[in-house]
């Protein structure tokens, strides 16, 4: 046997019975050493070596612990055959390393972001303090894989006051993210469905299982086009009614009739409605949900709490028609629920104590303010930039009449610390815009720097005022 397989570098980090377990079991594989071999005595070895027989007792223990040796008592230890496996050197890939920070802006207009300054601290500690108790300890246990109990009632509840649904606490299922519930929704539905999603919309839900089969539906300032919805193959079709995302459209009345008599039309039809951000609307009325109207099970309704309290929560639910509730118990008995039983709780204490709504109060207020700044900066720069999209949620849409691309009015943005997003990140299909259009989120940016974020991005794209206020 070639003793150089016990051969150790005394002047290394790595522990001594570490690189002789390495080295013998590399011998083995590669079968330097014979199967049957007896190995050297634990003594032998340890004065071969210089080292305490301990460290060597360590490494063949783990070899024998592995398989690669067997030992044999008051004999020795001997190689073992090993099953051959195809033995090949783990290539370590060249994996991109990840920014612990990405590149910050001092203006970011993420459509995403929401107002941090404002959330109930003290409220949610005192909910999250009061359940970290031992007379929580159930809460310990496995709960409800459909969510729990008290949040869905409160979730029902307040669906009832604010979005006109009519529902029970055992349709709704409680997930971390609209993400995570809409391969639930795809499950409950027919595996030969064709789904058709609006163009441009929301850009996380063709990444979902439906890569390449989605149908794209166009979209005017009425919202989703029913009437192209109808020359299709389409059986399932998801859309943002109370708020296209992202152009803002608000689905017309005789569009929300034309869309539910089309679900009617086949047994097979839903509708997935998703209502991510209609507690803010800024011009007329609240417009009540889809589902309100539906009287023939044909709409899934799907929400978040990422906007009205924090996307970091990471609590969505659905409404599913009575029709699916068997089949969802049916499929997903087994299934754990996605958010944490503590924060469940959390959650559906603030909301029956009057928090939620208080805070949603609060938030439209804060958040009309920062539409309203928003705005009304960038009127004073029309009709060199025009606006869409404004009368409600937490972004806008501005067109830019101007001669650069929309690549090179982003490039100069971010050169002058400004984050801005093209509308085209969230097209399925090619759309021809006239001008560069881009979203402009108004949640995360403080008030008082909207004003100077705008006027120093219209100043590096060269856009001078054109109505003096
Ligand atoms: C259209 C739309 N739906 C849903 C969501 C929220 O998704 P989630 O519940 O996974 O945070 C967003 C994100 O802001 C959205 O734009």
């Amino acid at each position: 046997m070639d003793m150089l397989i016990f051969d150790l570098d005394k002047s290394t980090a790595k522990p001594l019975y570490e690189q002789l377990y390495h080295g013998i079991k590399h011998a083995i594989i590669h079968k330097q050493i014979e199967v049957g071999t007896k190995l050297p005595s634990k003594k032998k070895l340890a004065e071969f070596l210089n080292i305490s027989q301990t460290t060597i007792e360590i490494a063949y223990g783990q070899l024998v612990a592995e398989g690669y040796l067997i030992s044999r008592p008051r004999v020795g230890y001997f190689v073992e055959e090993i099953d051959e496996l195809p033995y090949i050197e783990k290539e370590l890939l060249d994996i991109p390393v990840e920014n612990a920070v990405g590149r910050t802006f001092q203006y970011d207009f993420h459509p995403g972001k929401i107002d941090t300054d404002s959330f109930p601290f003290s409220h949610w500690r005192k909910y999250a303090k009061d359940l970290y108790d031992s007379s929580s300890k159930e809460l310990l246990q496995i709960g409800e894989p459909q969510g729990e109990y008290a949040l869905r009632t409160e979730i029902t509840k307040y669906l009832y006051q604010s979005r006109g649904i009519v529902c029970k606490p055992e349709q709704i299922v409680i997930g971390s993210g609209t993400e995570q519930l809409l391969p639930i929704i795809l499950r409950l539905l027919e595996n030969d469905s064709e789904f058709a999603l609006e163009n441009p919309g929301y850009s996380a839900i063709p990444r979902i299982e439906l890569q390449n089969r989605a149908i794209p539906i166009p979209v005017d300032e009425d919202g989703l086009m029913v009437d192209e919805l109808e020359k299709t193959n389409a059986n399932v079709v998801y859309i943002t009614p109370s708020h296209q995302f992202p152009t803002g459209a608000v689905l017309s009345a005789t569009r929300r009739t034309q869309l539910l008599k089309w679900a009617v039309k086949d047994e097979k039809r839903f509708i997935i409605e998703d209502d991510y951000d209609s507690e803010f609307r800024y011009i007329g009325k609240p417009i009540p949900a889809l589902h309100g109207l539906d009287q023939n099970n044909k709409v899934i309704y799907l929400s978040t709490f990422t906007k009205s309290l924090m996307p970091s929560l990471r609590v969505a639910y659905l409404v599913l028609p009575s029709t699916l509730v068997r089949k969802y118990k049916e499929t997903f008995s087994y299934y754990s629920a996605t958010v944490p039983r503590f924060d469940q709780h959390i959650l559906a204490n603030f909301m029956k104590d009057g928090y939620f709504s208080k805070h949603l109060n609060r938030m439209r207020k804060i958040y009309r303010k920062k539409h309203d700044k928003l705005t009304h900066t960038f009127e004073t720069y029309y009709p060199n930039v025009t606006i869409t999209g404004d009368q409600a949620g937490m972004h806008i849409l501005i067109s830019v009449p101007s001669l650069k691309s929309e690549a090179e009015l982003k490039q100069i943005a971010a050169a002058n610390g400004i984050a801005i997003y093209p509308v085209t990140d969230y097209l399925l299909k090619p759309i021809y815009y006239l001008y560069p259009t881009f979203l402009f989120g108004f949640g995360g940016i403080p008030l008082d720097e909207i004003e100077t974020g705008i006027h120093r991005l219209m100043e590096c794209w060269g856009i001078a005022k054109q109505v003096s206020y």
